[in-house]
């Protein structure tokens, strides 16, 4: 097992939140992937093209994970299913929104990049995403992930065009979307999370 997982950042599972401690979900890796890491055997990876190809930065702790692919988006489940069919990847085609058919349930639940995309007028709004994937995790499981946010973080000049063109289109719905409101999420839902800003992106991870 090499290629796939190398793209991953490693979080370690149940670390305690504001300890002061190096963060594991930063630094590690590219913007576009994180991570996960230890001991789980399950993973659901709600929202596809999750994994890019990054030598040398963690693995799957497990040759052999079970992963469950999820987004609303067919061509996406597609392609990624086909990226890493070692892992014989099972797929939904869901809309996170709702609770998802699913009878396993999972060590890890990784949702890069998606809250941004999710229609709502802040990210509170988006908190129900959170109650579906929780009722999926194992104890002692974690959610993690990324999305840019729209408030209180600093924007380059890219960054607001992209933020506006995207927006006005409805790719994006994220103009209202804070660090604080994601934190009031996160502490709704889980034992202990962690937050932490890389320009205008938050990373986040829940531990339930
Ligand atoms: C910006 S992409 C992120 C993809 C990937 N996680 C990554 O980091 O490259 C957002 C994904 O969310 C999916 N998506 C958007 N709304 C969704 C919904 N309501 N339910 C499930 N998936 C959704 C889109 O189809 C798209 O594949």
């Amino acid at each position: 097992m090499k290629a796939l997982d190398e793209d991953l950042n490693p979080v370690q599972r149940n670390r305690p939140t504001h300890d002061g401690a190096p963060d594991p979900l930063v630094g590690r890796g590219n913007s576009r992937a994180t991570t996960f890491v230890p001991n789980q055997l399950t993973q659901l990876l709600p929202v596809a093209r999750c994994l890019f190809p990054r030598p040398k930065v963690g693995q799957f702790p497990n040759p052999t994970p079970s992963i469950a692919l999820v987004d609303l988006n067919p061509n996406s489940l597609e392609y990624t299913a086909q990226r890493i069919h070692r892992y014989q990847p099972t797929t939904l085609f869901a809309d996170i929104f709702q609770p998802l058919p699913l009878e396993s349930t999972f060590d890890s639940i990784g949702i890069n990049y998606l809250l941004h995309c999710l229609p709502g007028n802040n990210i509170l709004s988006k908190s129900v995403v959170f109650r579906n994937l929780k009722a999926l995790l194992n104890d002692g499981g974690v959610i993690f992930g990324t999305t840019i946010l729209g408030q209180g973080v600093s924007h380059n000049f890219f960054a607001r065009k992209l933020m506006r063109t995207y927006n006005a289109k409805g790719i994006f719905d994220n103009t209202n979307d804070t660090r604080e409101d994601l934190e009031i999420i996160l502490k709704e839902h889980f034992r202990t999370y962690d937050i932490q800003i890389v320009g205008c992106v938050a990373f986040f991870a829940g531990w339930k």
